[in-house]
């Protein structure tokens, strides 16, 4: 037997049935919010991701499904390429701000455990062409607003500011200062992040790290005074909705186009995976990846985490309909006319479902119950030669007669 890859999924109809529901509630929330949705390619040339995401990053350095020497990479994540078409595209002619949202497969070899795969799906928004503080409190309020129309309630969101690229040089130097001084006992993870990424140490999981980490310098005392009103603008526009969130100066995210704004929320129910949403500006990443410089900012959330989250709250998903009719057929010919008005029905829009196994009245009698199928008609060699047909009510058990060539027009309830 050939299983499937390690860390993948398969969504059988039932799993498959809720992710169209979660799908569908997405694309609804994010069209109220006018968000407009862009589909990329599975794969990029891998020089997109090296730019975009960072080289030092977990993603780049060890995570990705490259192939043809390396020249292409299947998505490891959105904003690098929503960005790569929005500049080769000319989005910012269309008009000058663009909300975009995508629901897409990614992949990152990754080792897996509940909650993080080697294949999943981001439901993702990017604001792209505002700095303005509006732009960040629409985004997150998108985010927050799908969760809590899914009826989430025991959500965190996180929030922090990291800076711009000259507030953040400065702080990584007196972060690096102070970590020096504990170099051999940080993890060997954070030690070696002391050279390539030292503003990773801040979230890392560590008992130890963590401990150094809390005296370690706060990069809010780093802001200038546009990111300080930026930060506190955002805060405030959040507090007007009523959106809770908690300041965390060591939320830093993983991905190197980060500017400004970061933003997490995580949830309880989910383990050591726990972040179910992330995102944060990127005001460089536009002209790093050869646009003009144009500032943005996004989120994308993990559907399968999502799942489980919702799945531990117990959130009713919808059932899948069952078939209002069912044809039972009883001999050849009836068989045959029995395919034709299944037909019918359905270029009606009716729900219907016959027997493809030549069973018995009996045992198609029983699959209509198993099915749940709302009326059952049997048509047989009488039903042929007196062209009226009963058509059964499973709920009440009455009959109605009609034509046999009618049955498409049947007030079906
Ligand atoms: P990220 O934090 O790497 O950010 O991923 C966002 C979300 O995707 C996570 O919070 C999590 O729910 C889900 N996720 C990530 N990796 C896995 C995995 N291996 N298995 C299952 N779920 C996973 C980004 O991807 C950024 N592009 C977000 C963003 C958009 N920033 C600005 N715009």
């Amino acid at each position: 037997m050939i299983s499937k890859p390690k860390g993948t999924l398969d969504f059988l109809p039932a799993d498959a049935f809720k992710r169209l529901h979660i799908e569908d509630k997405l694309r609804r929330i994010a069209s109220l919010f006018n968000y407009k949705e862009i589909r990329t390619p599975a794969f990029e040339k891998t020089e997109l991701f090296r730019r975009g995401i960072g080289e030092e990053t977990d993603i780049v350095s060890k995570e990705m499904y490259s192939f043809n020497d390396n020249e292409f990479t299947l998505k490891p994540e959105m904003t690098a390429p929503v960005i790569r078409a929005y500049i080769e595209n000319s989005l910012y002619n269309v008009s000058p701000v663009q909300k975009l949202y995508y629901i897409s497969n990614m992949f990152r070899h990754e080792r897996p455990q509940a909650g993080r795969y080697r294949e999943f799906s981001q439901f993702g928004a990017e604001v792209i062409g505002s700095g303005d503080y509006a732009a960040d409190v629409d985004l997150i309020s998108l985010g927050t607003s799908f969760l809590s129309d899914f009826g989430l309630k025991n959500l965190k969101i996180k929030i922090n500011n990291i800076g711009n690229l000259d507030e953040r040089r400065t702080y990584i130097a007196d972060l690096k200062k102070y970590l020096e001084d504990y170099k051999n006992h940080l993890s060997s993870e954070s030690h070696k992040r002391l050279f390539t990424n030292p503003l990773r140490i801040l979230d890392s999981k560590d008992g130890k790290d963590i401990e150094i980490v809390k005296n370690a310098p706060v990069i809010f005392d780093y802001l200038g005074p546009d990111n300080k009103s930026h930060f506190g603008n955002v805060l405030k526009g959040l507090e007007s909705m009523g959106i809770q969130y908690e300041i965390d100066y060591k939320l830093v995210r993983g991905l190197d186009y980060y500017t400004s704004t970061t933003f997490e929320i995580a949830s309880d129910d989910l383990g050591a995976q726990n972040a179910v949403l992330g995102g944060g500006r990127y005001d460089m990443l536009v002209q790093q990846l050869g646009g003009k410089a144009t500032p943005a900012i996004g989120f994308a959330c993990g559907l399968e985490r999502l799942t489980l989250v919702l799945e531990a709250n117990k959130y009713e998903f919808p059932e899948p309909g069952n078939p209002k009719i069912y044809l039972v057929s009883a001999g050849e010919e009836a068989k045959k006319k029995v395919i034709v008005i299944a037909n019918e029905l359905r270029m009606k829009g009716i729900f219907c479902e016959t027997d493809l196994l030549n069973r018995s009245i009996k045992a198609q009698m029983k699959d209509a119950n198993r099915l749940n199928a709302g009326y059952v008609c049997v048509i047989g060699d009488d039903e042929l030669r007196s062209g009226a047909v009963k058509i059964k009510n499973m709920a009440g058990g009455d009959e109605t007669e009609i034509a046999l060539d009618n049955i498409v027009n049947f007030n079906f309830i």
